[in-house]
């Protein structure tokens, strides 16, 4: 079987969050299932840059939303990819998705209906490659960047099976109806039932109403979706295509995060004991001195979505208890500058910035992990936290809730408890469970079972894999 994935970020070249990850796994994991899988990605620089210069062109578009445009096909990060070759639309310095006074670019809507219709073009049209005609059974479409794929598909007279993926449903792709012929879309389909949204065209809402399947990132999420508070807005079309809807959890790429052979840490190791000079090493590095508690730390988006202002107000829960703080983050100002005022205190260390290697090195040496997310599709930092023996802390929400064995009476008896959960999601459930995570941290054998559980749960990708490649079958057989 041969798929395409369409993302408008992937890792090792270009990031802003999970999305990136999975995108960048997701391949190769599909390997060990028989999938062919090639990504299509926007040229921004830093993809020109890594593209081998073997790259040839195999498609061209002579004006894709004011300039001309070469599809590439290429190698570059250990990945097969498509690249659009648009300067005007990707070539530009900075974030992929905001200008420099920190709002989305003006012209996002054209970037990424340009990455939604070159990847239809692939699916109904083929590309030469290596003299062979390369054509997907089934386009992969990730969040609303991807979200017009099956429209243009129609269009285009494509056959192909579609599958989109919801990573965040707060991320839905409006723009104004005036768009509607520039983005090369018909106005037929300006409806409730076709991309309409209370007046303005969706990209998300385009692709949840046509894809053949639509997954996300975790069951407990799918199911949240089609609540009013989780869906935001969306739940209606969530509960209307319930039977076309899966959770399926994401994974880790073992290859990087894996405390054995990890590059970026003070001291490799196989088993929790190995973490007391990991995290002796992080205490020196954020100026923390040794204390009894429990280091924690957090790496994360710092926005609303990610709960850190609950982290603020029950904060002295820890610090009472001679536990400490790590971060690692950045975003929005105004958390950025109550983090930065909080680590004033003793027992408190914030680094405002993006870190790859701070972050393995935050994950092997803190004692816990905390993930208070209001809502979480999935969340990857708290699957880390599992690999490397740091327990993690969540909210008892989407991802958070299927990936934690909260440490309750029963199963701690039982002796199978991975972490802490926490529920309703605000400050003082926080605190309660900062105490908690202190008490459990001051009983060494129950401590050391659950850092052993942590990291004998599986966080790969293989059954991850499984699933989707059930599911592309199945999307194939009856689209
Ligand atoms: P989201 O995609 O909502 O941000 P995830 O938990 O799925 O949440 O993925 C976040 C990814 O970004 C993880 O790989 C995490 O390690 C990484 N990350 C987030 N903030 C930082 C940071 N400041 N420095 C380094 N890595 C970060
Ligand atoms: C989104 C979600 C996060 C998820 C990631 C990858 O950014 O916020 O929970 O892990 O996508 O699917």
């Amino acid at each position: 079987m041969r798929a395409l994935s369409v993302a408008s970020e992937c890792v090792p070249l270009v990031k802003t969050g999970g999305l990136a990850d999975v995108a960048g796994a997701l391949p190769g994991a599909l390997r060990a299932e028989n999938i062919e899988m090639r990504t299509i990605l926007p040229g921004y620089p830093a993809v020109m840059a890594a593209l081998d210069p073997g790259a040839a062109q195999v498609m061209s578009e002579a004006d894709l939303f004011g300039g001309s445009a070469r599809l590439l096909a290429g190698r570059a990060g250990g990945l097969d990819l498509f690249v659009i070759d648009a300067p005007h639309l990707y070539m530009r310095e900075g974030s992929i998705y905001l200008g420099p006074d920190g709002q989305d670019w003006p012209d996002n809507p054209e970037r990424f209906a340009a990455l939604s219709l070159m990847a239809a073009r692939i699916g109904a049209e083929g590309v030469a490659l290596d003299g062979q005609d390369w054509r997907p059974d089934l386009v992969h479409c990730h969040d609303w960047q991807a979200g017009l794929v099956p429209d243009y598909l129609d269009q285009f007279g494509g056959q192909c099976a579609t599958v989109l993926t919801i990573h965040n449903i707060a991320f839905q792709g409006l723009t104004g109806h005036h768009m509607i012929e520039r983005l090369r879309l018909p106005r037929s389909r300006f409806h409730p039932d076709g991309f309409e949204y209370y007046g303005k065209l969706s990209a998300l809402k385009a692709g949840l109403m046509r894809a053949d399947r639509l997954t996300t990132v975790s069951p407990t999420y799918a199911a949240e979706l089609m609540q009013p508070d989780f869906g935001m807005g969306l739940d209606g079309v969530m509960r209307a295509r319930r039977r076309d809807l899966s959770g399926i959890l994401n994974g880790i790429d073992e290859s990087v995060w894996n405390p054995a052979t990890d590059p970026a840490i003070a001291e490799t190791y196989r088993h929790p004991a190995g973490k007391a000079a990991n995290r002796e090493a992080l205490r020196a590095e954020m100026g923390l001195p040794e204390t009894t508690g429990p280091l924690c730390c957090v790496v994360s988006r710092l926005t609303e979505q990610k709960g850190l202002d609950l982290l603020l107000a029950a904060l002295p829960a820890l610090l009472e208890r001679g536990g400490q703080l790590a971060l690692l983050g950045s975003g929005d100002p105004g958390l950025e500058a109550a983090f930065r005022e909080a680590a004033r205190e003793d027992g408190v260390a914030v680094r405002i910035g993006y870190d790859e290697a701070l972050s393995h090195r935050l994950i092997a040496g803190a004692d816990a992990i905390l993930v208070p997310s209001r809502f979480e599709p999935c969340g990857l930092t708290q699957l880390y936290g599992l690999r490397y023996g740091t327990i993690p802390l969540v909210a008892l929400t989407g991802g958070l809730a299927d990936t934690v064995i909260n440490a309750s009476p029963a199963a701690i008896d039982r002796g199978v408890a991975t972490g802490l959960q926490f529920h309703p999601v605000s400050a003082d459930p926080l605190a309660v469970a900062i105490d908690r995570l202190c008490d459990l941290h001051a009983q060494p054998e129950i401590w050391a079972q659950m850092q052993a559980n942590a990291m004998r749960q599986p966080v790969g990708w293989a059954s991850s894999a499984r699933a989707y490649a059930a599911l592309y079958r199945d999307a194939i057989a009856t689209a």
